[in-house]
């Protein structure tokens, strides 16, 4: 077993990364040495059954051993059910000298998140990701939500984990499509790092087979640049941020308009091949490194072509928003490895560059 661990504190929260395969064991001490109390775990019953077990091997004390589940997938961020978490905590004796751990993908991170930020004024969290993109994104920076039936996300708290572990031999029961959608974001922040964006061109190859030390390296270097930006902008104020969202302007637009067809990081690819043209045009990014970059987007997340409907939708998606046409968008573009930098655009920019990168790669 072998694990690396950094820490790193933001708005007077610290936090402990700790990644590698068995990093689910040994948890007791980790969960005793945050606060002395009952500990609660909420995941799905699919995660549990497949990865349960590592986090009570070797014997959990602290750890309540009887889950909350909630639904699988993005119906586990509604309301209704955070309501019934917070109430069942509560029932089985969560106190503030205990804490929630949330085992499992993005949607059961951002709820059980909320339960943590809530429950009794809050309590500590621990972040336990099984799939690439809450390895490698969203189990740290603090943000948590459920949706409302306008749109995603839209209630929520900053409530930073104290410590997100991240047992790699779980990302190995993930199907192929929802590894090389994890990918996306990995190459995005890799993009924004020198250092990391340099070792991608050793990592590509392991990446794309799988290999479990290359897709522990690329989790942790992923990390790693998240914590640099949150640690500088922990509420998303400074800007130094807003980064991390390079090609998620158009991403989540598509990802909206397909009907959820095209799963996120695939969305999100096309978002950053469209943001990769226009770098070049609007940023100053050299054509060679576009086009480099850009390969290893479509190597890596080989995202599907979206139908003719959720481009046309893209387009009524960006001209609805009233804001963005009068003003035009703030779109995160890359100037070099390592560099992003924040330029208005016309909507039909956008437009243009992701009719480009659909043309430019089939
Ligand atoms: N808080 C943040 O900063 C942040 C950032 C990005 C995205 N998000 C949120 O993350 C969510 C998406 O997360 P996601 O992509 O992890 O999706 P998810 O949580 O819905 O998981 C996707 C599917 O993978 C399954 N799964 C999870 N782990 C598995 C494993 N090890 N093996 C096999 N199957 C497994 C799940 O059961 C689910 O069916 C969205 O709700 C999004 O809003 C949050």
């Amino acid at each position: 077993m072998r694990l690396s661990s950094f820490s790193f504190e933001a708005a007077g929260v610290k936090t402990q990364v700790v990644v590698g395969e068995g990093a689910l064991r040994g948890m007791d001490a980790r969960l005793g040495r945050i606060a002395p109390g009952r500990w609660f775990l909420i995941s799905s019953k699919k995660i549990f059954n497949l990865h349960g077990s590592k986090l009570f091997a070797g014997g959990v004390e602290s750890l309540d051993p009887k889950p909350l589940f909630v639904p699988d997938g993005e119906a586990a961020k509604t309301w209704s059910v955070l309501g019934r978490l917070l109430q069942e905590l509560v029932r089985r004796g969560l106190r503030r000298d205990g804490g929630i751990v949330a085992l499992g993908g993005g949607t059961v991170g951002d709820v059980a998140g909320l339960a943590a930020a809530l429950a009794l004024r809050g309590v500590p969290v621990v972040q336990a990701p099984t799939t690439l993109l809450a390895a490698s994104d969203s189990a740290l920076g603090g943000k948590t939500a459920v949706d409302l039936p306008l749109g995603k996300n839209l209630a929520g708290a900053f409530h930073a984990p104290r410590l997100v572990v991240v047992d790699t031999s779980t990302l190995e029961t993930l199907p192929p499509r929802a590894y090389r959608s994890g990918l996306a974001e990995v190459v995005k922040t890799s993009m924004l790092d020198a250092a990391f964006y340099r070792a991608m061109a050793r990592l590509e190859a392991p990446l794309a087979a799988r290999e479990p030390g290359a897709v522990a390296d690329a989790v942790r270097r992923s990390l790693g640049v998240k914590a640099r930006a949150v640690a500088r902008d922990p509420f998303e104020r400074t800007g130094e941020r807003a980064a991390l969202n390079l090609g998620h302007t158009l991403g989540h637009a598509l990802e909206t308009a397909s009907g959820h067809r095209l799963e996120h990081g695939e969305a999100v690819a096309w978002g950053l091949l469209a943001a990769l043209r226009l770098s070049v045009t609007r940023g100053g990014l050299a054509p060679g490194l576009a086009e480099a970059l850009a390969a290893c987007v479509v190597r890596l997340v080989s995202p599907p072509r979206p139908s003719t409907a959720a481009v046309r939708g893209v387009s009524a998606l960006l001209h609805a928003d009233k804001k963005a046409d009068r003003a035009g968008l703030r779109a995160i573009l890359l100037a070099r490895p390592g560099r992003a930098v924040l330029v208005r655009v016309e909507t039909a920019e956008l437009l243009e560059a992701l009719e480009g990168a659909l043309g430019g790669y089939n």
